[in-house]
């Protein structure tokens, strides 16, 4: 066995499950999850034909590069998202399709991590859990850059020792942060770039959740678009990676893609070869129509806007609540434990959510996600109202 597989962490679920196991729910009250990523809306019908519609495709095997037609496609959204002329990528050298981005940060580590010399991964904290084990499986050592509260929830690259910049070969950056919503903006971007170019690292960002934003006038800036504005039109170093997940409501289908620097790309490639990760094809089929349609995005941001309105109007009035920029979660600072929360929310009121804690590590004597819970607001609006009562109703309890 892979003796690295000891190293790697229970997933944040697993720790749920073993908290929740010590309580029952007593108010007899239907359960309400708000602990899961995991996107409710109904996704677009045409997602679903498209894909009936391609079925025939299932009796070839694909490629790992996709379909010109998937990559260009994908090409064209990242051109007219994040303002890049069209011209400056190259569908063929640029694009890759991956199923889904957990398996795409995952493998990207393996790929481009040398675990003879002692390398760093760095990553935010609270994080993705997949950065970790990616990083660990890689052979590298995991840097966890806190994100807390007097940074708006964003890293702090000049908090970095030299000595960790100069063993880093990836840096995990999240961006609508999971679980905070936060946005890294063209300086963050650029300042990372610019260490990326002196310490040789390479720089993965994490965009699956771009396309949920509140300012439907200001969407998120995304890694490329921070590169080219800077000159970096190649994009040395940088890697974006984004899904349909969030953006269309199909976790299932397993459908996004990477793209930048071509070298990274090329190199990856190869790795995925090997690694036979390539898209079915009417997954292919289906995700070009999904790219190319922004009309059932449009609409899955203004549900998400409303319930978090209405969430929020009825929170605020029992704790310090502020709406995030971007992505679905509420990160909600507690007045007692987070663990204590958790259980005791779910024993009172019958509602999940996940401890912070469980989404972080210490580092510098600090656990960033200590004293905080994250939120999914992926129910329905009318279960994320009664989650909503129920939990202003349990605050209450808590005589602070
Ligand atoms: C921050 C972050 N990155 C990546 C993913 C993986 O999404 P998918 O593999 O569905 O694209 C998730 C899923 O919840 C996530 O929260």
């Amino acid at each position: 066995m892979n003796p690295d597989l000891k190293l790697l962490h229970p997933y944040p679920f697993e720790q749920l499950a073993l908290l929740k196991q010590a309580v029952h729910p007593t108010n007899g009250k239907a359960h309400i999850s708000l602990s899961i990523g995991e996107p409710k809306h109904t996704p677009p019908h045409f997602i679903e034909e498209s894909l009936l519609t391609h079925l025939y495709g299932l009796g070839k095997y694909p490629s790992t590069k996709g379909t010109p037609e998937l990559r260009k496609t994908i090409a064209n959204w990242l051109a007219s998202r994040f303002q890049i002329p069209a011209s400056n990528i190259n569908h063929d050298t640029q694009v890759l399709p991956v199923n889904g981005t957990r398996e795409a940060l995952f493998s990207f580590a393996q790929c481009v991590v040398n675990s003879d010399t002692k390398p760093i991964v760095i990553m935010p904290n609270p994080f993705y859990q997949i950065y970790e084990g990616a990083a660990i499986l890689a052979g590298a050592e995991p840097y966890y850059l806190n994100t807390l509260e007097e940074n708006n929830y964003l890293p702090d690259f000049d908090s970095v020792p030299e000595s960790i910049w100069q063993r880093c070969q990836l840096i995990y950056i999240c961006s609508p942060g999971n679980p905070s919503g936060a946005i890294l903006c063209q300086k963050e971007h650029e300042k990372l770039i610019n260490l990326a170019d002196k310490y040789n690292f390479v720089i993965a960002s994490d965009e699956c959740y771009t396309e949920i934003y509140d300012d439907e006038s200001n969407p998120p800036q995304g890694l490329l678009q921070s590169a080219q504005i800077m000159g970096n039109t190649t994009f040395k170093n940088c890697i974006v990676f984004h899904s349909l997940s969030k953006r269309s409501n199909v976790p299932g289908l397993r459908s996004g893609f990477v793209a930048g620097d071509s070298v990274i790309i090329q190199a990856f490639l190869q790795y995925r070869t090997y690694h036979g990760s390539a898209m079915p094809l009417p997954t292919q089929f289906a995700s070009i129509q999904a790219w190319q349609d922004e009309n059932h995005v449009k609409e899955n941001r203004q549900l998400y806007r409303e319930k978090f309105s209405t969430v929020i109007d009825i929170l605020q009035e029992v704790c310090t609540i502020s709406r995030p920029p971007a992505s679905f979660y509420i990160w909600l600072k507690t007045p007692i434990a987070d663990t204590d929360f958790a259980q005791n929310l779910f024993a009172q009121e019958n509602i999940t959510v996940l401890p912070g804690s469980f989404l972080s590590r210490s580092s510098n004597s600090i656990n960033p996600g200590a004293n905080h819970v994250r939120m999914a607001l992926v129910a329905s609006q009318g279960e994320c109202i009664e989650a909503a009562t129920r939990i202003k109703r349990f605050i209450n309890t808590l005589n602070l």
